[in-house]
C-alpha cells in the first residue's frame, strides 16, 4: 500500500489511448451482429440503424477484423458474427459480469502507462466506487518497491478497481489484504489449482509468482478518499516470453495448467470475489479477512529471511497484525513489526505450533 498525499498525480499517460465507450459505432455494430447470431445482417440494414453510409459500415468492420472479430461477409446477404477475440472490451467483459455493481463501469484502454496511475486520475476526478480501468498492455506498469511489472498486450490481466469505503486510513492495508483473498480465490475457481499467498500480497502457483498487488490510497488523517486496488495476473504468457531475470520465479495460469484461460471469465470470477470480499470486510471487519488470508499464505512458523529498509532480519514468522504487518520472532527472542520488503523462505516446512489451518476459508459461494 503506498500513501499518497495531496498533488502526488502529477504524470500523465502519454500514450494516445483508445477507449470504448458503450455508444461508439464499434460497438454499436457488435451488439446488432450478437443480437442475430445466426442470420445475416445485411449492409443496408445496418447502415439504415447506425445511420451512416454503407462504406462507413464496411470500414468499421474491416477495423472490427482487424480487432480479431471473426465476421463472415456474403453478397447480397450481408454480415455475420462467427467468433469474438479474447477482448477484455467493455461488450465483451459484460456479458460474463455476475457482480451487482463492481465493474459496472469499465474504462477500457488499448495501451495505459498504467491502469494504476489512470485510475487515481479518474477517482481525484470524482470516478465512483466499483468503476475499473482495463488495459490491454501496460508501458509502465507499476510493480512494488518501484519495480515495473511485465505487461506484454492481450495475454494477461491489468485491472485497477477504485475503491471508496469509510474507513479510516489505518485500517487501509487490510484491504490489500483482502484483494490477495479474492485474487488467490479466483485463481483456484478458474485454474483448479491451489494458489498461496506470500506475504504481503503475491500470489504463487508451485512457488512461482502468477500474480502481484499494488494498492495505492489517498487519504488524510482520519479518512480515506479513496483506494486504488491494482491488480496483475500472468494468464497467458509464456514462460520464454518473461524477461529473463525473472523467468524463474515467475509464470502463468496457461504455464501451470497446460490451456489457455479465457481473460473475461477470470476477470468476471475476480471481480465477483472483490465484491463478495469487499463486502464481507465493510459488514464484519477484519478478522474474517486476516483468518482467510492466514489460510492461503501458511506463514506462521516459516523461517523467513528478508531485508526490509536496509535491515537484514531473520527469524520466525510469527502472524500478520491486523495492519498487514509481519511480525517476525528473530533469534534473541526479540519480535519485529516489518512493513515492507521481500521475503525468502529459509526452510521447507512450517514449525507446526504457528501454523494456521488450511481449511478457514469463508465464505464459499
Ligand atoms: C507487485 O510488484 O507484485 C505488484 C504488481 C502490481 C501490478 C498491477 S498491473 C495493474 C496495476 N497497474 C499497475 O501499474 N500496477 C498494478
Amino acid at each position: 500500500m503506498t500513501a499518497n498525499d495531496t498533488n502526488r498525480f502529477d504524470s500523465q499517460d502519454s500514450f494516445a489511448v483508445t477507449i470504448w465507450c458503450e455508444s461508439n459505432m464499434d460497438e454499436e455494430i457488435l451488439q446488432l451482429l450478437r443480437k442475430h447470431p445466426s442470420t445475416f445482417l445485411s449492409g443496408e440494414e445496418l447502415s439504415r440503424r447506425l445511420k451512416v453510409s454503407r462504406t462507413a459500415v464496411w470500414k468499421k468492420i474491416s477495423h472490427l477484423r482487424s480487432l480479431g472479430y471473426e465476421i463472415e461477409a456474403l453478397t447480397r446477404s450481408g454480415y455475420r458474427l462467427i467468433q469474438s477475440p479474447d477482448l477484455l472490451i467493455p461488450s465483451e467483459v459484460k456479458p460474463s459480469l455476475e457482480t451487482d455493481w463492481m465493474g459496472k463501469t469499465v474504462h477500457y484502454f488499448n495501451r495505459l502507462d498504467s491502469t494504476n496511475a489512470k485510475a487515481y486520475e479518474l477517482a481525484m476526478r470524482g470516478a465512483g466506487e466499483g468503476e475499473v480501468v482495463i488495459a490491454e498492455s501496460q508501458a509502465k506498469g507499476r510493480g512494488r518497491l518501484g519495480r515495473n511489472w511485465f505487461s506484454p498486450p492481450y495475454l494477461n490481466l491489468y485491472l485497477s478497481v477504485i475503491l471508496r469505503p469509510d474507513i479510516p486510513p489505518h485500517q487501509a492495508p487490510l484491504i490489500t489484504l483482502m484483494a490477495a483473498v479474492a485474487t488467490a480465490e479466483a485463481i483456484e475457481k478458474c485454474s483448479g489449482l491451489r494458489p498461496s499467498i506470500k506475504w504481503p500480497n503475491d500470489i504463487l502457483l508451485k512457488g512461482r509468482k502468477a500474480a502481484g498487488l499494488l494498492n495505492e490510497i489517498r487519504s488524510e488523517t482520519d479518512r480515506v478518499h479513496f483506494v486504488i486496488l491494482g491488480i496483475g495476473v500472468n494468464l497467458n504468457v509464456d514462460e520464454r516470453m518473461f524477461p529473463k531475470e525473472i523467468r524463474v520465479i515467475a509464470t502463468s495460469l496457461k504455464e501451470e495448467m497446460g490451456r489457455k484461460v479465457s481473460r473475461k471469465v477470470f476477470l468476471a470470477s475476480l471481480l465477483k470475489e472483490l465484491e463478495k470480499w469487499y463486502a464481507l470486510f465493510l459488514k464484519e471487519g477484519g478478522a474474517v479477512i486476516l483468518k482467510s488470508w492466514r489460510a492461503w499464505a501458511q506463514i506462521r512458523g516459516r523461517h523467513v529471511k528478508m531485508t526490509s529498509f536496509g535491515e537484514t532480519i531473520e527469524g520466525i514468522a510469527v502472524d500478520v497484525d491486523s495492519e498487514g504487518a509481519l511480525i517476525i520472532e528473530t533469534g534473541r527472542g526479540e519480535r519485529k513489526k516489518v512493513v515492507a520488503g521481500d521475503v525468502q523462505y529459509t526452510d521447507q516446512a512450517p514449525i507446526s505450533k504457528y501454523q494456521t489451518p488450511n481449511k478457514s476459508q469463508y465464505p464459499k459461494s
